[in-house]
């Protein structure tokens, strides 16, 4: 059971800065990455089909034998909520151990929680943050330009354009005064020195990749599910849309180059999967 992998799935490619952060964690696990790249973005998109594409990726993900599917997806974790009862192997989001690191990070408990329109829609984080803590002020901010600026390479912390529309969706949060920033997408720490430059040092900026692939690490060791072999895992990847498309982009996600199998899997052959 322990060397099978574990299932990462996420709207594009935007979760591959989960896989990132599992590989520095569990560098001995085997991991295949579903990125729906044909269908993606899923963060504009009504409630129904983020919950039937999110359905239909983790039964990818199942077909291909994994030990524990992470939604890498803010949306999906947001609004697929009922991945977490239906599923035979384990499943986590990213909403709860990001909520969690959050509270945790706190000083003043003002807390800032960014995402796209469906995940600030669904108030997921703020719903968990208030459940571990009541007495916590919590302010929310959709960012759907964030996404395609992330994109189309606009990522540099210098960058006026980048600037421009960090300043539009963040100063609110910022005359608040909270001491803490979830960046609830996953394209979000890609731009994460963009958004630290302009609220400030003192901010602590929760990376929702981290704090769930440690959240995994947990679960796998509390059902006795780690990889305890001795040498390092692979990684497969499986595309909605063109392998090509895929490489020349994975590597500012993944923080380096592709080197591991990539795959081409039609929506037709998702959706009979
Ligand atoms: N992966 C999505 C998220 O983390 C961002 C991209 C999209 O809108 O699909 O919310």
């Amino acid at each position: 059971m322990s060397e099978q992998a574990i299932g990462v799935f996420d709207s594009g490619l935007g979760g591959l800065t989960a896989v990132k952060e599992l590989i520095k964690v569990l560098p001995q696990e085997n991991i295949i990455y579903f990125g729906d790249t044909a269908r993606v973005p899923y963060g504009t998109r009504s409630d129904s089909t983020i919950k039937m594409y999110a359905r239909q990726d983790a039964r990818f993900l199942l077909s291909k034998g994994v030990k524990l599917i992470i939604a890498a997806c803010g949306t999906v974790s947001s609004v697929a909520t009922e991945l977490y009862d239906s599923l035979p192997v384990p499943f986590t989001g990213v909403v709860v151990p990001t909520a969690t690191a959050a509270v945790r990070a706190t000083r003043n408990g003002k807390i800032g929680i960014i995402g796209t329109p469906a995940t600030v829609n669904s108030c997921s984080y703020k719903t968990e943050i208030l459940r571990q803590d009541s007495r916590i002020q919590v302010f929310q901010q959709a960012c759907p330009l964030f996404v395609p600026l992330v994109e189309n390479g606009f990522i540099a912390a210098d960058d006026a354009i980048v600037q421009l529309v960090v300043e539009r969706y963040l100063a609110e949060m910022k005359s608040e005064g909270i001491d803490t920033l979830i960046l609830g997408c996953t394209h979000f720490p890609i731009i994460a020195q963009a958004i630290s430059d302009y609220l400030g040092r003192n901010v602590v900026l929760i990376d929702s990749g981290k704090e769930t692939a440690l959240y995994a690490a947990n679960i796998l060791s509390s059902q006795s599910l780690l990889n305890t072999s001795h040498t390092l895992g692979s990684c497969t990847y499986y595309v909605s849309d063109t392998v090509e498309g895929f490489r020349k982009t994975a590597d500012v996600f993944l923080g380096r180059s592709v080197e591991d199998t990539a795959i081409h899997i039609s929506i037709d052959q998702l959706t009979r999967s």
